[in-house]
């Protein structure tokens, strides 16, 4: 197993069903060796720099009826709210202050937030903070929105392909869903020229060894330049309310995978994997993650936004917690970074800032 990882970090190009016994493997020291290998790998491009990136949970309004999320429209249950742009700009502005220079706005699939209402809330941000990236984070949209939200000053975009099997996503995803539209929205994002996102999480109800290797060729072809994965943790009022939460260890050795095939990535240690395990996050960082997205929404929202159960939104999850974030980090060997923390793959085609 060791001449395979070696061989993944010299040549990402391994074969199908080498990936399978990499994604399969159960051992503990082979997944430690992985996650050395990944951390290495990662040292080489970012040194021992962490990215963070201020979350802004804007809206939990979702059209979309997901089994697995919690903000899925059939959940009555569900305590919505939109924040308002002037909520959203003092949200920009405390985090500029604590040293956030990229701002994710992520929501629901909210029709309230059509073209016109983003292109003046992005025009906002970034005229306010042309030192900043703006991600957005609001699913699945027509190419000529997404143009619109391009042009009106959107750096990024993510949007979690969720699986790169059709029929594992039509067990995730109603009929009114189509892969074949997530996909042509990501090809859309990255033609357009969005820093592009895709991802995935682990262990979610019908996914297998085979589906994840389809996941990672998927990833290997497309080169996103940045790829979000945590463990499926079930959500109440949910139809996937009483499934398995998906392994943590399992996240880890997917995240040095990725990493080794793709050094560049920018891959975040996700809140899912934080709150599947206690130092969850840490140890992302220690399997090749680079990125940390602290909650930056009102604190009083910040309940509402379920996802899943339990989500973390206190202590090193919270912007207010970037100090502790740094001790945390600091113990590690690792430093946050005040910087946009642009992809690597991107830098030199990124947009001219706007003043
Ligand atoms: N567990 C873990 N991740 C989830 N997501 C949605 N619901 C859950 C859940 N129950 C992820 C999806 C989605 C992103 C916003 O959050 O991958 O793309």
């Amino acid at each position: 197993m060791k001449k395979l990882i070696d061989k993944l970090e010299k040549n990402r190009n391994l074969s199908k069903e080498e990936l399978t016994m990499l994604v399969a493997d159960q051992s503990a020291e082979n997944l430690q060796y992985l996650n050395e290998r990944a951390v290495a790998v990662r040292r080489s491009v970012f040194g021992n720099s962490v990215y963070i990136r201020g979350l802004i949970e804007f809206t939990n309004y979702c059209k979309n009826d997901c089994y697995y999320c919690g903000l899925r429209c059939s959940n009555r249950k569900a305590d919505r709210y939109r924040l308002t742009p002037k909520q959203i700009l003092q949200c920009c502005r405390k985090g500029h202050e604590l040293g956030f220079r990229t701002f994710v706005l992520q929501g629901g699939e909210d029709p309230y937030w059509n073209d016109e209402r983003l292109e003046v809330l992005i025009g906002e941000i970034k005229r306010e903070h042309p030192d900043c990236a703006l991600t957005l984070s609001i699913g699945e949209r027509e190419r000529k929105s997404y143009q619109r939200l391009y042009d009106a000053g959107a750096d990024r975009f993510l949007l979690r392909h969720e699986t790169a099997n059709a029929d594992h996503y039509g067990m995730l995803h109603p009929a009114e869903m189509s892969h074949a539209n997530r996909l042509r929205c990501l090809k859309d994002l990255k033609e357009i020229g969005f820093q592009t996102g895709c991802g995935f999480m682990v262990g979610s109800p019908g996914q297998t060894t085979e589906t994840l290797v389809e996941d990672l060729m998927f990833i290997r072809e497309f080169e996103p330049a940045m790829v979000g994965i945590g463990p499926f943790i079930p959500a109440g009022n949910t139809p996937f309310s009483g499934e398995k939460t998906g392994s943590v260890e399992l996240t880890l050795r997917l995240l040095s995978i990725i990493r080794l095939m793709n050094p560049k990535v920018l891959l975040p240690a996700t809140t899912a994997l934080g709150t599947a395990k206690e130092d969850g996050r840490a140890m992302g960082i220690k399997a090749g993650a680079n990125v940390i997205m602290p909650n930056l929404s009102p604190t009083d929202v910040r309940e509402k936004y379920r996802i899943y159960d339990n989500k973390l939104a206190t202590g090193v999850e919270a912007a207010e917690g970037l100090k502790e974030l740094e001790l945390e980090m600091g113990k590690i060997g690792y430093k946050i970074e005040i910087t946009r923390g642009d992809s690597p793959l991107c830098i030199n085609t990124h947009k001219k800032q706007t003043n």
